[in-house]
């Protein structure tokens, strides 16, 4: 590449997973982390380690798997957090610590309680600290986007000096507009002495809808790391689309000083994956991956694209994974053919027995559904992932029965702890009386928030994956289930999401969390 090296940060694991609902397992995390890594991401941020010890375990499981990418964990500028992020990513080929302190008048007086001196202080100590674990250490001085240059420039050069190597930029709140960000990255830049000792990085959140503008103007003004997230996944808003950023320097070469080395054809691997396992669907029309980002509708469109590609499209939809979205396997596809699938779709098997279970349940699919394509197979896996994962209530059998001018009724047969239950219940329609008939037997007394159904795959035959996001006392998760009948796949839905409100681990929230 005889341009600047562009490093991709992605924080799916972490930003992404700050999304209501969006909370992964440790082996959901490794599935994205091992998709993540074929696609040639630099930095892969596997979570926040202090937060509890499933938290901690994903990370370590993520730093012991990943041999490509720099595994990184994150932590508040404090000795305990720093300790616990710097013991998760020991196992890492190559591992970074991401340690952050506000700097905004803001949030130090409001959140940190602190004066400007006191966060100069504290935040040179814990890259002092972190340096016990690794000498790759970033640095954020979070909601810079409203912290004052002056200020910044001098806490960023006192971390520099003690060992900081990556320099991050958050608009934490997503209140920057792209002239003014890209302004105050060249300022930093040109400003702050040993500016050179350090890559400059960037973190956008996407309230206004500027996360990607911002980012982009950060880069021509000279920040050489952006981070990232799938689908654009995170905290509120969320984050900078990984895949918008990455498309548009690779198709705007002649606008761009630097490229990333990333595999853009696993771009839509990567999205359905996440969007699979945390049930946040992608919009149809989203750039890069949305179903429709490469349909042309009106006949004048079509017309100009099948006479000359360039008329109407400035990407090949095969550059970002859509053409390899083909038929893989189906009912005659033996063991063999199975196993290498999965391998080429970066899904590795703990054991021998895992890979039967979701061999026998390819089977039971491919019976039902004739063409099996990679969603499908993704999905299986998620499937059998929530079947063995500390599920207290599991689905034993479930009857609907709908009529024309009938009350849909459903009777049901819950596994709960081991021991079976049975409800029965009408509805305003099937779905309606699964998840009452569910509430009968569990009483878990949730609030729904969010029903959605999405078709795996195309045609009449497609399973239909079902998200739900359930609330309990403040704390919202998302459940999904996929099944080719979507009343079974709401009701696993439903049931998974229960499922996580018992295990409501009482994790701490890097940004909102004590110190
Ligand atoms: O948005 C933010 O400021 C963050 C920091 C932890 C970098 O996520
Ligand atoms: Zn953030």
């Amino acid at each position: 590449m005889d341009k600047e090296k562009l490093i991709i940060f992605d924080t799916t694991l972490r930003d992404g997973e700050q999304s209501p609902g969006a909370s992964m397992t440790r082996d959901e995390k490794i599935r994205i982390a091992r998709a993540l890594e074929a696609m040639k991401v630099d930095i892969i941020e596997a979570g926040f380690p202090i937060a509890s010890d499933g938290d901690f375990e994903a990370v370590k499981a993520v730093a012991e798997i990943v041999r490509d990418s720099t595994v990184c964990g994150l932590a508040r500028a404090v000795k305990k957090d720093i300790e616990r992020a710097g013991e998760a990513i020991k196992p890492a080929n190559s591992g970074r610590i991401h340690t952050f302190l506000a700097t905004s008048p803001i949030h130090m007086k409001h959140k940190l309680r602190m004066t400007p001196d006191e966060v100069v202080e504290a935040a040179v100590k814990a890259v002092r600290m972190a340096r016990a674990y690794t000498d790759n250490i970033e640095f954020s001085p979070e909601d810079a986007g409203r912290s004052e240059p002056d200020f910044l420039c001098r806490i960023i050069e006192a971390v520099i000096a003690e060992g900081a190597t990556t320099i991050n930029i958050p608009d934490t709140v997503g209140y920057n507009i792209p002239h003014q960000f890209g302004e105050l990255i060249k300022q930093l830049i040109e400003r702050v002495p040993n500016s050179d000792k350090a890559v400059f990085s960037v973190h956008c959140h996407n309230d206004l809808g500027l996360a990607v503008a911002n980012s982009l103007s950060a880069v021509l003004a000279g920040a050489r790391q952006v981070e990232c997230t799938i689908n654009g996944l995170g905290e509120r808003a969320g984050n900078a689309s990984l895949e918008e950023i990455i498309m548009a320097v690779r198709t705007r070469k002649d606008a761009f000083p630097c490229d990333s080395t990333l595999d853009t054809t696993q771009i839509l691997t990567c999205s359905k994956l996440v969007a699979g396992i945390t049930g946040f669907n992608v919009q149809p029309n989203k750039a890069i991956v949305g179903a429709n980002a490469f349909a042309h509708e009106s006949g004048i469109h079509q017309d100009g694209v099948l006479k000359s590609r360039e008329t109407y499209e400035i990407m090949r939809p095969q550059d970002v994974g859509w053409a390899t979205n083909r038929l893989v396997l189906g009912k005659h596809s033996g063991r063999n053919a199975f196993k290498t699938r999965m391998t080429e779709l970066n899904i590795d098997f703990s054991s021998e027995q895992e890979l039967n279970e979701v061999f026998i349940r390819f089977k039971t699919l491919a019976d039902k559904k004739h063409d099996i394509f990679d969603e499908d197979l993704q999905a299986l896996v998620t499937e059998s992932a929530l079947d063995t994962e500390n599920e207290s209530i599991k689905l034993v059998s479930l009857r609907v029965c709908c009529e024309t001018g009938e009350t849909p009724n459903a009777t049901m047969t819950l596994n709960i702890n081991g021991k079976e239950q049975k409800a029965e219940s009408a509805g305003d329609g099937p779905v309606d009386a699964c998840f009452k008939a569910i509430e009968k037997i569990t009483a878990t007394g949730v609030n729904l928030q969010l029903y959605s159904v999405n078709a795996i795959t195309t045609g009449t035959d497609s399973q239909g994956e079902v998200t739900v996001r359930v609330e309990k006392d403040g704390y919202i998760v998302n459940g999904q289930g996929a099944d080719t009948d979507i009343v079974i796949a709401s009701a696993k839905s439903y049931i998974n999401a229960l499922n996580k409100v018992i295990n409501n681990s009482g994790r701490t929230h890097p940004q909102t969390g004590d110190v």
